[in-house]
């Protein structure tokens, strides 16, 4: 039985719903289950699914507060769901000209219309194919409104690819043999998704723009994640034999020669075995893991753990867990079904008990995503009854949210590393990285972290030359973890001494906008906006949508299509900021203003105005412009993040003609004492002097609330 549409009359619904038995939702059953916010389940929803492997819960009164919708945003009628074959149908509506974003973490494109994908938790390989580290099912639309498909399952995705016989607006037919307008693809007026399960919840999201429902997903997951002030400093990962005192001796010259730093990595040699891992101190390189983890912390630095979750059989925790893992390996360690309560409680006892006892900030918890080659295979099974599928696509959730548990319950906020996500995760505090090297692609993912909810980080490992280093150093610092991880190459921020001092400028940047990216992530989390997003987020934007010439023959590819551009090189970094990162080998780079107008970061000047513009940046800067009436909080360059209650002095810099307010967040920095109201918004102000000049302003501390604000001056960069 078929699609069902809206607005069928009653009697006839009710003939419908008798024939085609349990597999029906109405398409007028959408419930508004939050403001802005519907839901349809279709057929019978599996109760696992990623809203409950990631425990997300909505916040119903930040979601509240977004400007009441006019609306359900799509015609409801041209929505259509069943299900057979005991598979879920879902189909909906495109209009012409409409573009798509989301579907997860993608690295080489941002517009989605016309794809077809699978998306499945994978490590990338190198395809938008849908496989990927975090495969979110959620789309949003440039028309302003979103879909997310709650499936804890492999979903198949025509996004605008399909042409239905019954289609309500279809293509038309053409003559290759005459028309020049032939095309391999024909319009599609729809996108359609298989969801192979007996059903599904569906939920649509109001606008009006797309940015307002980017909000309402991410709130109805929780909002964004808080990390702690120092997740937002410097870290370095350390090659993965280190022993406690090469640690101590990288600690101690980052310190000498005045890096930045918040915490350290130790990659899998702090286990005595790995791949499978045991979890214990290899004590010949850390004999006394309490002393080192004490003495680093209190040197200002925190120490973060690699880990996969794959339990060797030599490790002392095996035959306690053994009972509770599937039926396949992974390099021969088993494999913890952490959906059962004996599971999660033998295993993290290990990591609280011999980690965050003495001290340990944080987790890297790699190989939870693929690639199909080592992970487990789909026939594997699990002692829950969860198949091998709803494991792969929540299992980076699973230890997410698991480990963030053990933090919360100490009060202490972290932010760590993963390998996989999925919907379900924007709150958890884990940013995503991976294997793969292109620093192109690392910035295209960075733009559609923002629509698939997670973080991501374009972190530098190694480079050929000092340039490479540099340019890639300097989009690390304007992303979400500031990172280099040296497990394999041991590379330090100073390896390219021709360049080490404008590695440093740029380190010393990253923790002097500690306040303003702070303050931006404060705002993931109680409004939903996420700090690295795409241009197609903005008001104002508007990529130059021209067809790109194709010039193979028939014979080369009989099926070639023209596709229109889209602006993946270039991003929005909080508020203000929008970031035009510069590859290795480029001297110049065009960079696409939007409307309203855009002065350069470093001097205040005027650039340009919903324009395309070339820069010529010089190899020291990272180009970067701010938002008239752009203001951004500026600290002094400490080496690590301040202390709860540590007062800081603060520059306010203003940008342009427009006078502003900011908003500046506040609170201790560590724990989660913001949830039951400590923290505070203080607002900075910025007007025209009656007799011209511009003058600046900071709202009074709140009694009783975190004041971490030390002596403010401020800086006009627009003269
Ligand atoms: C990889 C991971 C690297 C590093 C390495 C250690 O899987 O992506 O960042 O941690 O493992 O073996």
């Amino acid at each position: 039985m078929k699609a069902q549409l809206l607005k069928t009359p009653f009697l006839l619904t009710i003939c419908l719903l008798i024939l085609v038995s349990d597999g029906w939702a109405q398409t007028d059953d959408w419930a508004e289950v939050a403001p802005g916010v519907w839901k349809l389940s279709v057929g019978k929803p599996e109760a696992y699914n990623l809203l409950t492997a990631s425990g997300a819960q909505p916040n119903q009164e930040a979601l509240g507060r977004l400007e009441k919708p006019a609306g359900f945003p799509l015609p409801k009628g041209e929505i259509a769901v069943w299900v057979e074959n005991n598979k879920t149908y879902l189909r909906f509506p495109l209009e012409q000209g409409e573009q798509l974003y989301g579907f997860g973490l993608n690295f080489q494109t941002v517009h989605q219309r016309g794809k077809i994908l699978k998306l499945h938790v994978d490590h990338y390989g190198g395809k938008d194919n849908g496989r990927t580290h975090a495969p979110t099912p959620f789309y949003v639309s440039s028309n302003g409104y979103g879909v997310f498909v709650n499936a804890a399952r492999y979903i198949d995705v025509y996004a605008g690819s399909a042409v239905r016989k019954d289609s309500k607006h279809p293509p038309k037919v053409q003559n290759r043999n005459t028309d020049k307008d032939w095309s391999a693809r024909p319009y599609s007026d729809a996108v359609e998704m298989l969801v192979p399960a007996e059903g599904a919840d569906v939920y649509v999201f109001a606008g009006p723009k797309p940015m307002d429902a980017v909000r309402r997903f991410n709130l109805f997951n929780g909002g964004g994640c808080l990390p702690p002030r120092w997740g937002l400093g410097f870290t370095q990962r350390v090659h993965r034999l280190y022993s406690a005192d090469e640690v101590r001796n990288e600690a101690a010259e980052f310190e000498a020669k005045q890096y930045p730093l918040d915490f350290i990595g130790l990659e899998p040699g702090w286990q005595t075995k790995s791949y499978p891992c045991t979890f214990e101190w290899a004590k010949d390189r850390f004999p006394d893991p309490a002393g080192f983890v004490k003495d680093m912390l209190q040197k200002g630095v925190r120490i973060n753990l690699w880990t996969n979750p794959y339990v060797s059989p030599e490790a002392p925790l095996y035959p306690q867990i053994a009972p509770y893992t599937g039926s396949h390996t992974v390099w021969v360690g088993a494999v913890p079904d952490l959906t059962l309560p004996e599971a999660k409680a033998i295993y993290w006892k290990k990591f609280e008990d011999e980690h965050l006892r003495i001290g340990v900030s944080g987790y890297k918890i790699d190989e939870v995503d693929g690639y199909d080659t080592y992970l487990w295979p789909d026939v594997a099974t699990f002692p829950s009854g969860l198949s091998a599928e709803q494991m792969r696509q929540t299992y980076g959730l699973l230890v997410q949210k698991q480990s963030a548990d053990l933090f919360r319950k100490r009060n202490q906020r972290t932010y760590g590393l993963v390998r996989a996500s999925n919907a379900g995760g924007v709150s958890l505090p884990y940013v995503i990285y991976n294997d793969y090297y292109s620093h192109e692609d690392f910035i295209t993912a960075l733009i559609n972290s923002g629509f698939s909810g997670t973080l991501w980080t374009p972190e530098v490992r190694a480079s050929k030359t000092g340039e490479e280093w540099l340019r890639r150093f300097q989009s690390v610092c304007f992303s979400p973890m500031a990172m280099i991880n040296a497990w394999s190459s041991g590379t330090k921020p100073w390896s390219f001494p021709e360049v080490a001092e404008e590695v440093k400028t740029i380190a010393q940047l990253r923790m002097r906008m500690m306040p303003y990216w702070y303050s931006e992530f404060a705002k993931y989390h109680f409004e939903g906006t996420p700090p690295f997003r795409a241009m197609n987020l903005e008001d104002g934007f508007r990529a130059e949508v021209r067809k790109e010439v194709v010039t193979a023959s028939l014979e080369e590819n009989p099926y070639v299509e023209a596709v229109s551009k889209e602006v993946k090189d270039q991003y929005m970094a909080g508020e203000y900021l929008l970031v035009a990162p510069v590859f290795t080998g480029q001297k110049s780079r065009k960079v696409i203003l939007p409307k309203g107008k855009w002065y350069d970061f470093y001097t205040g000047k005027y650039v340009g105005n919903g324009e395309v513009i070339t820069v010529t940046p010089g190899l020291d800067k990272i180009p970067v412009f701010v938002k008239d009436g752009g203001i951004i909080p500026i600290m002094p360059p400490l080496l690590h993040a301040p202390k709860p209650g540590q007062k800081v002095d603060l520059e306010i810099r203003h940008y342009g003609e427009k006078p502003a307010e900011y908003r500046l967040y506040d609170d201790d920095g560590e724990t989660f004492d913001y949830e039951k109201g400590q923290y505070s918004w203080r607002v900075l102000k910025v007007e025209r002097q009656k007799s011209g000049p511009w003058k600046g302003s900071i709202s009074a501390a709140e009694k009783g609330k975190p004041n971490t604000v030390g002596k403010v001056t401020w800086t006009f960069m627009t003269q």
